[in-house]
């Protein structure tokens, strides 16, 4: 009898560790089965009455992808970009992203401001990029969809810590994107902080209006609004002068291909830049709202326009691009197969007493707008 009863404990305690067990592996596999959302699963997209549509993600506010018709009506995606998150996060970390605190350089990642020197992380040889490593093209916005009487909008909002990259000041930051009926792409910048700081934002899409994947971009044609530049150093610092762009390769005041002089090995900034890797002055007296570039792709006959209340515009031809991506639809982004035309303030600013103002005081709301028009040739 004893013997019986002992078989029978025995026998309900392994049932019941096995249960256990089971459950363990149960919780063990659901946690090896819980995914990661996907890219699409992430992202939030806005469209318009006439199909043009775009897609961005919360790391970085990144736009991922934008779909506009050619002069057939035909559609495809002009801005670079990857299939998966994971690529995003391995990948080129500018490919459409939002851009803070501050958008390009500040020499040797260094300035002053109410007596006090600030010392960023260098991330572009001695210079500060771009608003450090992580700056906000590596940070998660909190972003959702709505609308407004001028359209579909994805609202982005972030708050910098106070130090966060060296950086002083909470500061607090919201994004809009609206897609319009008329084909813009508007983008609207708002912050405010509690501490004296700097502040320069952008966005950093790369385009190619072909929609063709690997082609370069040399055929486009730019119009800038510009007649000055303001030419760098070797490490791509502002001299401080503002150059009058008449007579040289710069000179994009009526549209030339992209192409055209590029490779004009024999003027100093085309060698500093391995191109166009510039901060153009826009001919303009205030912050209104102004034409600042005009792209035409011949083939396609897509036409974006740049409309923008900042001083400034840096082109950027693609130099760095390389070909070692593997991007969307199988494209490896080689040299100069897209272009980057971003709104801001001239680089270095902080350190340059005769560039406009790139400062932020408590009370005050830094407000600046972009807008990515999308045409065809008629
Ligand atoms: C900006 C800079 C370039 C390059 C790109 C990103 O346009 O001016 O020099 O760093 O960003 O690769």
């Amino acid at each position: 009898m004893k013997n019986a009863i002992a078989i029978i404990l025995t026998a309900l305690l392994l049932v019941n560790c096995s249960k256990k067990s089971e459950v363990v592996t149960e919780q063990k596999d659901t946690l090896n089965t819980v995914k990661q959302p996907s890219l699409n699963e992430q992202a939030l997209d806005i469209t318009n009455k006439n199909g043009v549509k775009m897609k961005v993600i919360p790391l970085g506010g990144k736009i991922v992808s934008l779909e506009v018709p050619d002069k057939t009506g035909a559609m495809a995606d002009i801005v670079t970009g990857y299939d998966t998150l994971d690529q995003y996060i391995n990948g080129d970390p500018y490919f459409g992203a939002t851009i803070g605190r501050y958008g390009n350089r500040i020499a040797k990642g260094k300035f002053t401001l109410e007596g006090k020197e600030y010392q960023l992380a260098t991330n572009n040889g001695i210079n500060a990029l771009h608003g450090g490593p992580k700056g906000f093209h590596n940070v998660y916005w909190d972003i959702k969809k709505d609308s407004t009487k001028e359209g579909e909008t994805i609202t982005m909002t972030y708050l910098s810590k106070d130090g966060e990259e060296g950086y002083p000041g909470n500061l607090s930051v919201k994004v809009v994107y609206t897609l319009s009926d008329q084909n813009e792409l508007i983008i609207d910048y708002t912050a405010t902080t509690d501490k004296t700081t700097i502040l320069n934002l952008t966005n950093h899409s790369y385009f190619n209006l072909s929609g063709v994947v690997d082609s370069d971009i040399l055929n486009h044609e730019i119009m800038i609004n510009a007649d000055r530049f303001t030419p760098v150093d070797s490490t791509l610092i502002p001299t401080g002068e503002l150059k009058k762009v008449a007579g040289t390769p710069f000179d994009f005041t009526k549209p030339h291909k992209i192409g055209e002089r590029i490779n004009k090995e024999d003027d100093q900034q085309i060698k500093f830049g391995k191109g166009y890797d510039h901060n153009y002055v826009l001919n303009k007296k205030d912050n209104s709202l102004t034409l600042a570039a005009k792209v035409t792709e011949p083939t396609t006959g897509r036409v974006m326009e740049v409309w923008t209340t900042e001083p400034g515009i840096q082109f950027y031809s693609g130099n760095f691009m390389n070909g070692k991506s593997k991007g969307k639809k199988g494209s490896t982004y080689p040299f100069r197969s897209a272009f980057c035309l971003e709104t801001q303030h001239f680089p270095d600013s902080p350190n340059q007493k005769d560039f406009p103002s790139t400062v932020l005081k408590p009370g005050e709301t830094y407000t600046q707008r972009t807008i990515y028009k999308f045409d065809v040739i008629k």
